[in-house]
């Protein structure tokens, strides 16, 4: 199967989808990969890099009509549709919300079109998530730029000509770009305050080392799949006023408030803009849907009374080596999931495919159909904020396994643990069996055990999976002394073999659970 690489046409766009690392990937799982030209060149990625890879470099419309499969960053343009070859499988960014126009071309040329911005939020995809990734990148640049047209050191200094305060940063919208943000400004030693209107990001703006603001009115903002709600009049008023406030304060402002589908909500406003002190900088994130801030303007850096309003749209094309390299791994894993070159197949029953795809053979299927709302016990057991990887986890080029499976992994040895501590009550020291009013109180003991641990491992949401383990180790503890308890009288007998054997296994637990956190803790030194 043939892949396609084209050079980007989009004006200003320097990312590739693919870099010589992920080109590499895609051969290796049987892709035949055709690269366009300087394809590479404003992502740093030179030509002899993906020969070298093992791609074969290609002349501008032969990536069109000789590929069975293009890799695009951007939707394709109408000169380059009209050379594509009909029934070709196309790859891209395509917003399709906004695109019908470009949708209906893609059709007419019975294309299967998979939307990268549409890959759904969940655990699963978060390795093709592609829109996270280049939001991580986003919030990150953001910060970048504003540093660069503010003209202050964002740590507070203490000189011998006198003292420097450190910087105020506010973000609005703690979602992946915003949080990433953060990270960004508490890295370069700015004071940093957030804001959010879902509840559940305010830990991790905590932390992040940020302060978490909050309006007077109680009214949820969640959405669902990590994502907020439109919030009533009353509760944006009360936020704007918060924001005049902190316009008084701060000195940069990163704004990221985004409702998918919907324009940004305007958040920013002129009289916040006009109390800021000259030299300030809002950056506005969401100025390609509008903007958040009132005079924002999309695509330009403007000046309003000293304060410059950045209303940037091309963030992560401005760092291209390394989002390329990010989007490449996301279409890897996509590709990968589909079953490489030999089995690959378009597979509607797959949640992933079906929340993307956009054209199958020039039948439009987006949007996907609604799902069916999870059984509560579910959707406790992932909270909306779990779906969103963090930024370091979307800088991960292969994330770690998910801790949910470690929680499962620690569960099963709880239970048989308790399992065999229970044998051991239920045969008795000496192996003769108990009398059954006595046996019927252990049954009632065990089944209440086995159903309390499957709770607590089922309906902790993951990101509690670490303070989960040490519960689960006071629980192991627990089950060491039972067990001890139990391992009287012969060495053969069934209650010391029971005993023993669930000691070792709550040891084995215990250890584990030390190694994992030995694992993770150097995931974090740098
Ligand atoms: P996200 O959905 O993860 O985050 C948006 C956050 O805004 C959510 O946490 C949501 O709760 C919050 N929010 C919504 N309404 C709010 C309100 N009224 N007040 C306060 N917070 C509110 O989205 P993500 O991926 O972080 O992207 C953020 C923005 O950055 C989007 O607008 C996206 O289009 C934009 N973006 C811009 C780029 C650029 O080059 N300028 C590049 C990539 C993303």
């Amino acid at each position: 199967m043939k892949v396609g690489i084209p050079k980007e046409s989009h004006p200003g766009e320097r990312r590739v989808a693919g870099t010589p690392d992920t080109v590499r990937k895609l051969i290796e799982y049987g892709f035949e990969v055709h690269v366009e030209r300087g394809a590479g060149e404003l992502a740093s990625y030179p030509d002899p890099a993906y020969a070298d890879a093992g791609a074969t470099l290609v002349d501008g419309a032969e990536i069109w009509t000789g590929s069975d499969l293009i890799l695009k960053v951007r939707a394709p343009k109408d000169l380059e549709i009209a050379a594509i070859k009909e029934g070709t499988h196309l790859i891209s960014f395509v917003r399709p919300g906004q695109n019908e126009e470009l949708v209906a071309k893609l059709a007419a040329k019975k294309l299967t079109a998979i939307a990268m911005d549409c890959v759904p939020r969940i655990t699963r995809a978060q390795k093709m998530d592609a829109l996270s990734s280049m939001a991580n990148a986003a919030g990150y640049r953001a910060v970048i730029e504003a540093a660069q047209h503010y003209g202050g050191f964002f740590t507070g200094q203490i000189t011998a000509a006198g003292r420097v305060p450190p910087t105020k940063v506010l973000v609005i919208g703690a979602g992946v770009a915003g949080l990433a943000a953060i990270g960004a400004a508490r890295g370069l030693g700015a004071i940093v305050r957030a804001f959010d209107v879902r509840e559940a990001v305010r830990d991790q703006v905590k932390s992040l080392g940020a302060e978490f603001l909050e309006v007077e009115i109680e009214e949820s903002g969640e959405g669902g799949g990590g994502y907020a709600k439109v919030m009533s009049a009353e509760y944006i008023a009360a936020e704007m006023e918060l924001f005049y406030e902190q316009a008084q304060e701060v000195d940069i402002v990163i704004t990221t408030a985004l409702i998918p589908g919907r324009p940004a909500p305007k958040l920013w406003e002129t009289r916040a803009v006009e109390v800021m002190k000259p030299g300030s900088v809002v950056v506005d994130l969401a100025a390609e849907a509008g903007g958040n801030c009132e005079l924002c303007v999309p695509g330009e850096i403007i000046d309003h009374n000293g304060v410059k309003i950045l209303g940037l749209t091309d963030l992560p094309s401005r760092m291209a080596n390394v989002t390329s390299q990010l989007y490449g791994t996301n279409l890897c894993h996509l590709l990968d999931d589909m079953g490489r070159a030999e089995n690959y197949r378009i597979d509607l029953e797959d949640e992933v495919v079906r929340g993307a795809i956009v054209l199958h053979e020039g039948e439009k299927l987006w949007p996907p159909p609604k799902k069916e709302a999870p059984p509560p016990a579910e959707e406790k057991a992932e909270p909306a904020v779990e779906e969103k990887p963090a930024p370091a986890k979307v800088a991960e080029v292969t994330p770690p396994a998910t801790p949910e499976k470690k929680g499962l992994g620690r569960g099963a040895f709880i239970g048989i643990g308790l399992a065999l501590l229970w044998l051991g009550l239920r045969f008795g020291y000496d192996g003769t069996m108990t009398p059954p009013m006595e046996f019927l109180q252990h049954l009632t003991v065990f089944v209440l055990a086995c159903f309390v641990g499957w709770q607590v491992i089922w309906s902790v949401s993951a990101a509690l999976h670490t303070p989960l383990m040490a519960v689960t180790n006071a629980i192991s503890g627990i089950i060491i002394v039972g067990g001890l308890l139990q391992a009287k009288g012969a060495w053969d007998s069934p209650s010391a073999l029971l005993g023993g054997a669930a000691v070792l296994l709550a040891t084995i637990n215990i250890a584990g659970g030390f190694l994992v956190t030995q694992r993770m803790l150097k995931m974090f030194r740098k």
